[in-house]
């Protein structure tokens, strides 16, 4: 088979965490997909940036969006970053010139994920965004693919390893708010702009997607009750301890009888339910089928290595020629939940 040619966009954490995966098992996994996997050409702002990872084999393009219209790749991999910008254009460049399209990015995906579904969709490509939800743990291909014989009641979890990193530094080491998040973006966990993790609008755009592959409605990031951990010191922390409960920020979307609800905010739970143990950047994501039950799933909810995972498996996918709809309702006919009584708590 001829060989899939990739492109990737953003060598930052994820990135280099990427190339260092493809260098180490991109072998591998082209003889799991049956078919040479190639990494050609890479692209980021700065050119002479150690990255840790060999790049002299790869055509650079100092232009992201030139990198998706170029003829050497048939995949561009966006790991940039950011709702807008650079990645929105050369996502929406990609799709334009058939490339397939793999993605990390989920404020991209709940701002304009129906509307980029929905071109991928008519230029007969995919869009792959495993690494969007909860970092390492494949929640994405588990809604779609292992829960699809199931009706989905409820969805809910730790979404967010920087704010689970706080709030367990903050609790175990009695450390403040402020040093906790200065070693999660040392570490690589939080986004670029680190409010988007500490104020909740992460995990509402992960929610959004989560609610979206789940009950089959289109994302409505905007309709999400948003509460972040700011305001948490560790005096409630303590309190909370005292009382037999830990804190965490949770993402929860269920069916009720208005519509799917959906929320996101800092949440006593008991120290004895099985969340509660959920330490560090660990993520949960909670399913609740009608036939299978409730399923648990737990791993690494960021960092660049973890996160490569995700995306290399959505790699494997498009090697294999598994293309899905990209989100629970691209075409219209589906029913559209949000429109139908989404509210606010
Ligand atoms: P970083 O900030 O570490 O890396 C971003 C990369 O994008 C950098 O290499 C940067 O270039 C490049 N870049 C920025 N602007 C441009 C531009 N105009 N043209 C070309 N390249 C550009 O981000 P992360 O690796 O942490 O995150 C990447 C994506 O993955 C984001 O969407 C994030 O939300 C998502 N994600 C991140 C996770 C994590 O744990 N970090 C987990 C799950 C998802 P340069 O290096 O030259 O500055
Ligand atoms: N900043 C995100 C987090 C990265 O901390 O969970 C993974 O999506």
């Amino acid at each position: 088979a001829s060989a899939l040619r990739l492109g990737v966009a953003g060598l930052g954490t994820v990135g280099a965490s990427l190339v260092r995966l493809l260098t180490k098992n991109g072998a591998a996994l082209a003889r799991k997909c049956g078919r040479p996997v190639v990494l050609t050409a890479v692209s980021a702002r700065d050119r002479t940036r150690d990255r840790g990872v060999d790049l002299s084999g790869f055509t650079w393009f100092d232009d992201p969006v030139e990198l998706a219209r170029s003829g050497e790749i048939d995949v561009f991999v966006e790991l940039i970053g950011g709702a807008s910008g650079p990645a929105e254009a050369s996502v929406r460049a990609a799709i334009a010139s058939g490339k397939h399209v793999v993605t990390a990015n989920k404020a991209l995906l709940a701002r304009h994920g129906v509307e980029l579904a929905g071109l991928a969709e008519r230029a007969g490509v995919s869009l792959n965004y495993e690494a969007a939800v909860a970092g390492g743990i494949p929640i994405v291909k588990t809604l779609r693919e292992a829960m699809a014989g199931n009706s989905v009641a409820r969805v809910y979890g730790i979404l967010n390893g920087t704010c689970n990193y706080i709030l367990t530094r903050m609790e175990r080491e009695g450390l403040s708010f402020a040093e906790c998040l200065a070693d999660a973006q040392r570490l690589g966990y939080a986004e670029a702009d680190p409010t988007f993790d500490i104020e909740g609008n992460d995990t509402a755009h992960k929610l959004a997607l989560l609610t979206s592959l789940a009950f089959g409605c289109k994302i409505s990031a905007d309709d999400i009750y948003l509460e972040g951990i700011t305001s948490i010191t560790t005096a409630d922390i303590r309190a909370a301890d005292e009382l037999g409960y830990r804190i965490k920020l949770l993402g929860v979307a269920q069916k009720t009888d208005s519509g799917i609800e959906q929320r996101v905010h800092p949440t006593m739970v008991p120290k004895s339910s099985a969340i509660a143990r959920i330490d560090g950047v660990l993520n949960a994501v909670a399913v609740d089928g009608d036939f299978v039950g409730e399923i648990v799933l737990v791993g690494p909810g960021a960092g660049g290595d973890a996160t490569a995972s995700s995306v290399a498996s959505d790699i494997a996918d498009i090697a294999r020629g598994d293309v899905a709809p990209a989100l629970g309702s691209p075409s219209d006919e589906l029913v559209d939940y949000t429109r139908a009584g989404m509210r606010r708590h």
